[in-house]
């Protein structure tokens, strides 16, 4: 999508030095655009871990990538034990979104096909770059998929602005480019639909008040920034026409793991009678996964996320100060699971589907 109108996406190798991997580094938006360069493995895990790129999508390509860091930086030809040291620093950097272990196995995969360790490096930059432009692929289908749930509502208020409300950052800077809840958003724009977007600012990380305002507001979306807890009052109100959410984890039977607060939204959505979809691409499902309560790990973070916040002080410098006081017990889970029951659909690269086993694996027969 746009920055400043031009168009970017959230990772890219330097095309002149490809062993140089560049990201945006989300931690300074809205207020800054910096761009981190990444080289090594370690590089990798703590861009990860410590959310310079977060989201589904961008952890699972950051993680393409980072397998191939770990055999460009190698001094010498590298062997599997380096490949299976990286894949296990990488996967234990965030626990909840399955895109991570998944873009490891798949590159895993991809090398495990090449005896001849002299052309890794070779392989596993095309596997990266695989991976990366399948994520923006499988959104900007999202997108065309989703457009079709925000044509009907619009043609249902004849063509009064449709109200959207997301939570936390499923847009372009959760994946590679277009994002998975703002594709069909973005989508709806182009078609020339009138839609307005209530953004959950999404505490601790405030994703939504930080980069979900900042990536709408680039693209010329109308859109409202709200306190988390706004949406249930907004609901009852009939200010809310759809929700649209993104999800880290999705269980083969429809359940849904997203941002910590997500699971409150879906139950007023339910007791409001609004339609609440959720967007994602295939790299999300854990096909092993039956019960997301039970099953899904939910990542807990530091307490300090939530004692103090971070952002810009009057003379432009980034500033991070107390909001509790500081020996205050904390719990901070990142995530919550969302049950198939709340669901009213999922979109996905291949099309809009039930959230339950049998309308998903119609969809996705070879994970049968
Ligand atoms: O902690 P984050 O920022 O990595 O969390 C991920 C998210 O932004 C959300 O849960 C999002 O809605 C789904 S990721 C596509």
């Amino acid at each position: 999508m746009n920055v400043n109108n031009q168009p970017c996406r959230t990772i890219w190798p330097d095309p002149a030095r490809t062993e140089i991997i560049r990201i945006i580094d989300q931690r300074h938006l809205p207020h800054r655009f910096v761009v981190e360069e990444l080289r090594t493995v370690a590089d990798f895990v703590i861009a990860i871990r410590d959310m310079h790129v977060r989201g589904a999508g961008l952890i699972g390509a950051t993680a393409g990538f980072a397998m191939y860091a770990a055999i460009a930086s190698h001094p010498g030809l590298p062997d599997q034990r380096v490949l299976l040291q990286a894949a296990t620093t990488l996967i234990a950097a965030r626990p909840t979104a399955s895109n991570l272990a998944w873009a490891v196995e798949r590159q895993m995969a991809a090398l495990a096909t090449e005896p001849d360790r002299g052309c890794w490096q070779a392989k596993a930059f095309a596997e990266a770059c695989a991976i990366a432009d399948e994520d923006a692929d499988f959104c900007r289908r999202i997108g065309e998929h989703g457009l079709a749930i925000i044509r009907k509502i619009s043609a249902e208020k004849g063509g009064a602005p449709v109200n959207i409300l997301t939570h936390c950052n499923a847009g372009w800077l959760a994946f590679v480019d277009y994002g998975s809840a703002t594709a069909p958003i973005y989508a709806a724009q182009a078609a020339g639909i009138p839609l307005h977007v209530w953004v959950d600012e999404t505490r601790p990380w405030l994703q939504g008040a930080k980069l979900t305002a900042w990536e709408l507001g680039q693209q010329g979306v109308p859109h409202t920034l709200i306190a988390d807890n706004t949406g249930g009052h907004l609901m009852q109100h009939g200010l809310v026409d759809l929700v649209i959410v993104g999800t880290d984890r999705t269980t083969r039977t429809g359940d849904v793991a997203n941002k910590i607060g997500t699971y409150l939204k879906a139950l007023a959505a339910r007791d409001n009678n609004v339609p609440f979809y959720v967007a994602l691409p295939s790299s999300t499902f854990d096909w092993q996964c039956r019960d997301g309560v039970a099953e899904i790990p939910i990542e807990e973070r530091p307490g300090a996320e939530i004692l103090a916040i971070t952002g810009q002080t009057e003379d432009g410098s980034e500033a991070t100060v107390r909001i509790a006081p500081a020996d205050t017990q904390t719990a901070n889970y990142a995530f919550d699971v969302t049950p198939a029951r709340l669901v009213s659909g999922l979109i996905t690269e291949r099309g809009v589907c039930p959230a339950n086993e049998e309308a998903i694996l119609a969809l996705y027969p070879e994970a049968r």
